[in-house]
């Protein structure tokens, strides 16, 4: 395993937990249906108020909130027409400023989306370098010429399907977008581009944000002779996106350059965090390459390892393997299990599993994912066992850039299912706009009646106070928090059993993933006095033995006394 320090005093993102909020279904204050900053503030005292053993609040330390700025919402906000200011669809820059203090005065961090691989059209940005070829700006972008012989300049697909290259008539050049034609990627070989962008981090960070979420930010750099990419071996579809080997339009080396620069100017500021989607199309081993030759790039590019696993023990502990073997040494890694791009991993996991019972995953999951050694990543409503509406009408689907695209069946599903209302509580519409029974911008799951926040506060055993407690054990355990991760099962079938360990401390985690056997627990280290920390067939406290069964789908989390 790589070898890292189990003592070191650790930066506030290796020791905390991050929650991301996707602004338009978190909580609308203003009335229109629509989420907004307002709205967030004043949900604050859910996440962190402030006392660490608090009864009521979630216990997180930094939220990542999806993109706030002025965006015609094409790709819902990842479509930036003004990178310095606020949609007014969220509020105001006056609005965010209450909400970043609001945190800070709980203790909350937060962490900007950068959608920084390309713009909205509707940027000026693009707007001028579209409108002839020697505006001053006319290489902002990705132009080149039609070719004789060819439909467009060369094979790059678009990952929301279709060509990747759209027509400017003003031009009579094509313009290259690697998702959809509203989104113009930029010409990052352009020194005036990284400059530009240099000044929006600096207006965020000067503003006291805490960090930045890059982006798809393995697809800023493209190869500038604009070579085919290679079909994959095997593969038979042209317009299909993963049929390429995206050798010339994503992951080149000189993305790394770039990611080492934005982190210069972050490493200006004290104490921020980079994070980055460095998934698109690339595997742990790429996204590895993220850190940084001397961890000088990202300080968490995303791990993709849970959301691709099925729920079966071996595979997801291979994952965590895998993950702790390609660390780089003084690297950190990271860990989540659902975003705004995917199905929340109950819907996922529940499909592929025999067990139907969707709390015991969610709780067995929520351990997993606070268990091992890396930062976690909560994705809103996940700490509820919210689940995908899969039964929103046609009509009211949000996921235009998907929807829209006329890419025939290559194009990804719209993700709507994933980002509906949270649900605070029974009222009508989840309490989603506070008391007001306005439709919002997603039809609400109707299994909001039963689960939502208000009915898990006052539930022992709900989902939501099940993660509160693993928040709270967490923070108190140097070994949850930093200790080296050891499994004690080679190629589990039935169980995760795995260490954590820390110079005085020595933390056991056992999850059983058998929904009907017992199990009994053959693991190389002492049986006796075991203390249960957290557990959900066990009382916190009572010392146990290791050689009692493990009850069906038990969680428990002990430490060695
Ligand atoms: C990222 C975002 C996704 C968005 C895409 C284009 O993958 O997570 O939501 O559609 O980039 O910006």
């Amino acid at each position: 395993m790589t070898q890292v320090s189990a003592t070191a005093p650790q930066p506030w993102w290796q020791n905390g937990i991050i929650y991301q909020i996707y602004p338009l279904t978190f909580a609308d204050a203003n009335g229109d249906g629509i989420g907004d900053l307002q709205g967030i503030t004043q949900r604050l005292d859910y996440l962190n108020d402030g006392n660490p053993n608090s009864e009521t609040a979630l216990g997180i330390d930094a939220i990542w909130l999806s993109p706030i700025n002025t965006s015609p919402m094409v790709d819902n906000g990842y479509d930036v027409s003004d990178y310095t200011d606020i949609c007014p669809t969220f509020g105001t820059l006056e609005d965010f400023d209450e909400l970043l203090a609001q945190a800070h005065h709980r203790g909350i961090k937060i962490i900007l989306d950068l959608v920084v691989s390309h713009s909205s059209d509707q940027h000026p940005w693009f707007v001028e370098s579209a409108s002839n070829r020697d505006n001053p700006r006319a290489d902002w972008y990705l132009w080149q010429d039609p070719m004789e012989g060819r439909e467009y300049p060369n094979n790059w697909r678009s990952y929301f399907g279709g060509t990747g290259w759209t027509y400017s008539e003003a031009r009579e050049q094509f313009y290259f977008h690697t998702f959809h034609a509203n989104q113009p990627d930029f010409n990052w070989q352009n020194p005036e581009v990284r400059a530009a962008i240099d000044q929006v981090i600096r207006f965020w960070l000067d503003r006291g944000v805490d960090g930045f979420r890059l982006d798809a930010s393995s697809a800023y750099s493209k190869d500038i002779y604009f070579r085919d990419n290679p079909m994959k071996y095997g593969a038979s579809d042209p317009n299909d996106y993963h049929s390429y080997n995206h050798l010339y339009d994503k992951n080149l080396p000189e993305n790394h350059r770039i990611i080492e620069e934005i982190r210069a100017t972050l490493d200006e500021y004290d104490n921020r965090l980079l994070i980055g989607e460095t998934f698109i199309d690339s595997s742990l081993y790429e996204s590895i390459g993220f850190y940084g030759i001397t961890n000088n790039e990202l300080h968490l590019p995303f791990n993709f390892e849970f959301p691709f696993s099925p729920w079966y023990p071996g595979y997801l502990q291979r994952q965590v393997e895998k993950t702790e073997r390609l660390t780089p040494p003084s690297a950190w890694p990271n860990y989540f299990l659902d975003n705004h791009d995917i199905p929340r991993h109950l819907s996922r996991w529940i499909e592929c599993s025999l067990c139907v019972d969707s709390e015991a995953i969610a709780k067995a999951a929520a351990a997993l994912l606070l268990t091992v050694r890396g930062t976690p990543i909560l994705y809103y409503g996940q700490e509820l066992g919210m689940v995908d509406h899969t039964e929103i009408p046609p009509q009211k689907l949000q996921d235009r850039a998907v929807i829209k695209v006329d890419a025939g069946e290559d194009a990804p599903l719209p993700r709507d299912g994933a980002r509906t209302p949270m649900q605070w509580d029974g009222s009508p519409q989840a309490g989603f706009s506070f008391g007001q029974d306005v439709e919002p911008w997603l039809p609400v799951h109707p299994n909001y009646p039963e689960l939502n926040v208000k009915a898990a506060l006052t539930d022992e055993q709900s989902i939501f106070n099940f993660y509160r407690q693993l928040i709270q054990v967490r923070r108190q355990s140097p070994a949850l928090r930093w200790g080296k991760w050891r499994p004690l099962i080679h190629y589990p079938h039935e169980h995760l059993v795995y260490l954590r360990e820390a110079e005085d401390e020595m933390v056991l985690v056992a999850i059983n993933f058998n929904y009907e056997l017992p199990l009994t627990l053959d693991v190389p280290v002492r049986r006796e006095n075991w203390q249960v920390l957290l557990s959900t067939c066990h009382a916190t406290g009572k010392v146990i033995d290791l050689a009692e069964a493990l009850q069906s789908f038990e969680v428990s989390i002990l430490r060695q006394i």
